[in-house]
């Protein structure tokens, strides 16, 4: 035998040489979720070691983070359904608690890169989102209160808006608006290719936005469908994305491989709350070695062609990094 591939696995030294890819703490965006109050920590249920907090204890959060070399965060709001109505007005109110966090942050930790969420389902009263008229989900009349919402997250010192409403046009009018207002600079992060998932289950726990009646599957992508990804990615790059997403990760390397060998933007990818707590739930009851699952889906993303993750492993994938 002249070709022994075996010979270049035969140590670790040499593994270590011809690995191709390499996960690292700067690869990763943080998701966090944010609640309103002093000295609030409550556990996801379905995502163990996952919590709301609120912005006091989400300070310390992210300066631990920020030790541990992860940058990024992706901020997400849970509000009560007192504040929510069919317009999402609490969105874009100047005092509401999520915008003034996102202003703490960014002038306590300037380096810190800070991601909002540009979408009405954590602020609906029809947790949809979009505006929900005779059980149709309206695509341009709900273009308004988005734009509103993105000027208030720029203003508010936002780094990079992640419109994650999977309609048509956003990533155009959102980047009219903010470049009209001066904010040239504020990125756009697209949910490019989002499919209609179960594995948004835990999330929709988090911030309690399960659509009241109805599912998504009128804007969210169905999952069969491939080639369609290809549609959103030329749209979004065309009305000026700075990035192009694939969510889920997991369900859909396959995708973010057509987008990295189709686009010469960077492809972010979301591996979401069901990803997280399926390989928790299964390590909990000690049916898989919890960090080697991590590592092994976390790898698979990147070497699918991710340069981004946003994952709720973040942190322990930065704790086991500084304990190596
Ligand atoms: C909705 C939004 C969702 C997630 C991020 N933004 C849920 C949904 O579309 O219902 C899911 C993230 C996750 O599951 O981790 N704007």
């Amino acid at each position: 035998m002249l070709r022994r591939p075996r010979r270049n696995r035969k140590s670790q030294g040499i593994r270590d040489m011809v690995e191709e890819t390499r996960l690292s703490v700067k690869d990763f965006i943080f998701p966090l979720f944010l609640i309103d109050g002093i000295n609030q920590k409550v556990e996801v249920a379905s995502m163990p070691g996952i919590f709301r907090l609120s912005l006091d204890l989400m300070l310390k959060e992210i300066e631990e983070c920020l030790t541990l070399g992860i940058k990024a965060f992706d901020i997400f709001p849970a509000y009560p359904e007192t504040k929510k109505d069919k317009f999402a007005t609490e969105s874009y109110n100047p005092d509401t608690f999520y915008l003034k966090a996102i202003q703490k942050i960014k002038t306590t930790f300037p380096e810190a890169v800070v991601m909002t969420d540009v979408a009405m389902d954590p602020y609906s009263s029809d947790g949809h989102d979009g505006l929900v008229h005779d059980g149709k989900i309206l695509n341009d009349e709900t273009l308004e209160i988005l734009g509103k919402m993105s000027l208030a997250q720029a203003q508010a010192g936002a780094d990079i808006l992640g419109p994650s409403d999977m309609m048509d046009g956003r990533v155009g009018y959102i980047r009219s608006i903010l470049d009209e207002h001066g904010y040239t600079d504020v990125s756009i992060m697209s949910y490019t290719a989002k499919y209609a998932s179960a594995f948004y289950g835990p999330f929709r726990d988090a911030l309690d936005s399960a659509p009241k009646m109805g599912d998504k599957k009128t804007y969210q992508m169905d999952p069969a469908n491939y080639y369609e990804a290809l549609i959103e990615a030329d749209l979004d790059t065309e009305e000026g994305a700075d990035f192009l997403m694939v969510k889920p990760a997991l369900a859909y390397l396959d995708v973010i491989r057509l987008l990295k060998d189709n686009s010469n933007l960077p492809i972010a990818a979301y591996n979401v709350s069901g990803e997280y707590a399926m390989i928790k739930a299964s390590a909990q009851r000690g049916w898989l070695d919890g960090e080697r699952a991590m590592l092994e889906s976390l790898l698979s993303i990147k070497r699918a062609g991710a340069k981004v993750i946003l994952s709720y492993f973040a942190k322990e994938f930065g704790l086991l990094e500084k304990n190596r």
